[in-house]
């Protein structure tokens, strides 16, 4: 079955006064464990998509699917709690909270979801190591260089254990070896924790390490290529 389900989904910003067709009509499904990246030109609709099926805006028309729950339409309660539980973002607009070690921006939303003192901070401690920074929990993200917030970001996002990951533009800012880094960090989530990837770029370097690239022109689906890489090993 597949994880996220888009339907019929359509968005238009300012429908009254200078109408906006962000997204026209995208169906798409998503299979758990897809390493997907979701390419196009500035203003095809990339954030758009992912603020949808992220929840954290709401469609003109159809709806988005997720472990088989509507979440259009769903309460604004009720999709906080099914968003800190599910998704995973990594974000420019979910910043890091700048007066908050790295430490504590990544322990954050295990305290909200109430986790057991010592497991949150063994869970911390792992996450902030696979990522490289042990040796910077204290650290506040002015004191960290851009790429290495962004991996403060996906260690952030991992810590809830959800089951998927939008991350729109992950690499924007970043030089080709920290984007590198964080590509090879992400691909070992994907592998060792099963966890579902979806991330927007128009970074070529990025494109070519997706196993699925959906393209996008002018908000709706141009293009969508499954790579199947040969099995290494049998
Ligand atoms: N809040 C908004 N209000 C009005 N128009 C918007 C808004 N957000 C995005 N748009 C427009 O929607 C289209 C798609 O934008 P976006 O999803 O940000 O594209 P991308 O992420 O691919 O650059 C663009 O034409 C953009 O200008
Ligand atoms: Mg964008």
């Amino acid at each position: 079955m597949a994880i996220i389900t888009t339907h019929n989904l359509s968005k238009v910003y300012n429908p009254e006064t200078v109408p906006v067709h962000a997204l026209r009509d995208v169906n798409l499904e998503f299979e758990e464990g897809e390493f997907t990246t979701v390419r196009g030109p500035s203003g095809s609709g990339k954030t758009t998509l992912l603020n949808m099926i992220g929840g954290l805006d709401t469609p003109s028309d159809g709806y988005v699917e997720v472990d088989g729950t509507r979440i259009t339409g769903m309460k604004d309660r009720e999709l906080i709690d099914f968003r800190l539980n599910h998704i995973g973002f990594v974000f420019q607009a979910y910043n890091l909270i700048p007066v908050f070690t790295a430490y504590e921006n990544v322990s954050f939303i295990m305290l909200l979801q109430k986790w057991d003192k010592q497991k949150m901070k063994e869970r911390a401690e792992e996450l902030l190591t696979a990522v490289g920074l042990k040796g910077k929990f204290d650290s506040r993200p002015k004191q960290l260089s851009g790429g290495e917030q962004q991996r403060v970001a996906v260690a952030r996002a991992l810590a809830s254990r959800p089951k998927f990951i939008l991350a729109d533009e992950p690499t924007a800012n970043l030089d080709t070896d920290s984007a590198m880094n964080l590509l090879d960090m992400m691909e070992k989530m994907n592998k060792e924790e099963n966890v579902t990837f979806i991330f927007s770029t128009h970074d070529q370097r990025v494109i070519d390490r997706a196993r699925r690239v959906i393209t996008m022109v002018d908000g709706a689906i141009h293009k969508d290529e499954k790579k199947y890489p040969p099995l290494k090993g049998g």
